[in-house]
């Protein structure tokens, strides 16, 4: 990280580092059932803790369950500082598919499937993802779904709410409604509709954690990318997530990865100095997108 810059911002309570660990990958393929090496998964998050991550992105979801269990299996008892942030709001078909599941009735299984899965008593975040658009935000009130688990945090089951695929729109109106420490969207290095919205955020002290940070199911791919990283001596990947380290500093960042040697190239980018000149020709990628 460089000189003067803080690697930690505010999440809920505590002080998440900003280099996290995203546990989607470590589900079986198509994020649907077991992955094909249990132990790998295992050690993948053991090595992150030994690594200074304090911040892990899950769901039950994710498999479903297998993420869950696979860190409480890894992880449990937790490291008292460990933020595990997991989100609610969608259901898997038996065709692995991803359905809504906003109904007060399916919002309150989900969290207490969630702390079973996860082995606590309180879950410290949980996100609200809205499925009004499954691939992107889409509009459409959150207030009976979010209500649902302001319930469940005045009933001491959940510490702190954050939202996922989310408006402008909706963030406003959740605000109204309870306090927001997070907001997760899909935001990379080419992918920046979130731009103003990552800055009002700061501006209200609320963590902005992009998903997807390296391109998700798409892997990001860019020249410029892949010139910036040949003079830095990094790899894309990794230039990747110094951009958004350095895009603004209420960024959390949780890229996902099953395997222990990408874990250690995305941790040691907190090393890693973008030099001015990169950071300019790398803004270009979404400007020039944007002007196509
Ligand atoms: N709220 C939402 O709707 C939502 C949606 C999607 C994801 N998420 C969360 O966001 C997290 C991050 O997203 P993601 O995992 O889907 O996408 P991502 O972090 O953008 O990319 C993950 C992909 O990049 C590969 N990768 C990781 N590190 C690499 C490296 N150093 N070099 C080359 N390839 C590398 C991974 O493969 P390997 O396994 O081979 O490394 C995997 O295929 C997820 O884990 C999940 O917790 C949230």
């Amino acid at each position: 990280m460089s000189p003067g810059k803080s690697d930690t911002f505010p999440l809920g309570a505590r002080a998440a580092r900003r280099l996290g660990y995203g546990a989607m990958q470590l589900a079986g393929p198509g994020v649907f059932g077991p992955p094909r090496d249990p132990d790998a998964a295992i050690a993948v998050l053991r090595e992150a803790l030994a690594r200074g991550v304090n911040h892990i992105d899950t769901s039950d979801f994710y498999g479903p369950r297998v993420t869950n269990q696979l860190i409480r299996k890894a992880l449990s008892p937790y490291p008292d500082d460990l933020i595990i942030v997991t989100k609610i709001g969608a259901r898997r078909g038996p065709d692995a598919s991803w359905l809504p599941a906003f109904s007060a009735q399916e919002l309150t299984q989900a969290v207490h499937d969630n702390l079973r899965n996860l082995g606590v008593e309180v879950l410290e975040v949980v996100n609200l993802r809205s499925m009004f658009g499954i691939h992107g935000p889409a509009e459409g009130s959150i207030e009976a779904p979010l209500s649902v688990l302001a319930d469940l945090q005045r009933q001491g089951l959940v510490r702190h709410i954050g939202l996922s695929n989310v408006t402008p729109a909706q963030i406003e109106e959740g605000r109204r409604i309870c306090d927001i420490v997070c907001v997760q969207n899909h935001y990379n290095l080419a992918n920046r509709e979130d731009d103003a919205l990552i800055d009002d955020l700061a501006r209200a002290g609320i963590a902005y954690v992009p998903f997807f940070p390296l391109g998700g199911f798409t892997p990001l791919q860019s020249s410029t990318l892949s010139e910036v990283a040949r003079g830095l001596g990094a790899t894309p990947m990794q230039v990747a997530l110094a951009w958004l380290l350095r895009r603004a500093p209420n960024i959390l960042l949780i890229p996902g990865t099953s395997s222990l040697a990408h874990l250690r190239e995305n941790l040691a980018v907190a090393e890693l100095n973008l030099t001015e000149d990169a950071v300019t020709a790398l803004d270009g990628v979404w400007a020039r997108r944007g002007s196509a």
